[in-house]
């Protein structure tokens, strides 16, 4: 599956997170725990040289909650500070203060041996378009959204928001796109909507999906479309077959009383993008040391 991708609008995102970054003590990565691995866009440890760190596994109520285990052991060997959490409904939000705190105790060891007490840390949060930086940040702000006015030598127009005493954060959040050359990785991005589904072929996306699913979580798709799944590793031939039940059994037929496989791919990535065919994680930490 050959998905385009323009390269332009990632070193425009970087430049100016690049602007903010000497204001900042702590990056607050924003992934997607259903595919860590593509949502974590790599350039982010060169932009993040020196600060300290914060990885946080968003939509954690999407993926499965063995993998989301498995990614917090990951991120943590190699040497991050891990949370999993549900931005939409908040579940994990009151553990994060706490972990900046940690992952900046020794800039806050350092501040109170030169008599700065009361410098609150100042944090950036960053993720990959649709990761749920908006929803986090509204989520953690919460109703204490005080802008803190311009500081001198910020990208014109950012401002801060305190949130207590002890914290402060960047309000414009730093969109990262995505990165990629294995296709795989492509894949799982447009699966988890982070990619425009117009850039896409729905139906070869969505026999990748069938085949992930085939293979992983098979129930999902015996509850949800009654379909029989015919072995772990399906071909084409027999993918298309439950592409085509689908949309049978959803009524989705032409004039001619042909299925409109197109649709039923919609129906199937919209079902497993919003959860309805279980929790799903479509990456397993990575055996080597890429991250
Ligand atoms: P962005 O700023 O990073 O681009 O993402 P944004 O916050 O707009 O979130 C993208 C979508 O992901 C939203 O859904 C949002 O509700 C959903 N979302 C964010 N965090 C979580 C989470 O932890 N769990 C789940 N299940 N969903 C999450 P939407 O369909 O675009 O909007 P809405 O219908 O929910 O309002």
């Amino acid at each position: 599956m050959n998905i385009q991708w323009y390269p332009g609008h990632m070193t425009k995102a970087m430049r100016a997170m690049k602007a903010d970054i000497a204001m900042v003590d702590v990056i607050i990565e924003l992934l997607d725990a259903r595919a860590p691995f593509a949502s974590r866009n790599p350039d982010i440890d060169e932009l993040g040289r020196g600060k300290s760190r914060l990885v946080l596994l968003n939509k954690a109520d999407l993926a499965d909650d063995r993998m989301n285990e498995a990614w917090i052991w990951y991120f943590k060997s190699k040497g991050f500070s891990v949370l999993k959490i549900n931005a939409k409904n908040g579940v994990g939000i009151r553990q994060i203060l706490p972990a900046v705190q940690e992952a900046c105790r020794e800039k806050i060891e350092r501040n109170r041996r030169r008599g700065i007490l009361n410098r609150p840390i100042r944090a950036m949060v960053v993720g990959i378009p649709n990761v749920g930086k908006s929803t986090f940040i509204n989520s953690f702000v919460g109703k204490s959204r005080a802008k803190t006015g311009n500081k001198p030598g910020v990208t014109r127009a950012n401002q801060w928001i305190r949130l207590n005493p002890s914290l402060e954060l960047l309000d414009t959040p730093g969109v990262l796109w995505p990165k990629f050359e294995d296709p795989q990785i492509g894949v799982s991005l447009a699966l988890i909507g982070s990619i425009n589904d117009e850039i896409l072929n729905k139906e070869e996306l969505a026999l990748e999906l069938l085949r992930h699913l085939c293979r992983y979580a098979p129930e999902g798709l015996k509850r949800r479309y009654d379909l029989e799944i015919c072995g772990e590793t399906p071909d084409i031939p027999v993918m298309m077959k439950m592409l085509e039940t689908i949309a049978r059994r959803r009524g989705l037929l032409a004039k001619g009383g042909e299925p409109e496989m197109e649709k039923a791919a919609g129906i199937l990535l919209d079902d497993f993008r919003a959860g309805r065919l279980g929790a799903i994680t479509l990456e397993a930490p990575p055996s080597g040391d890429a991250a």
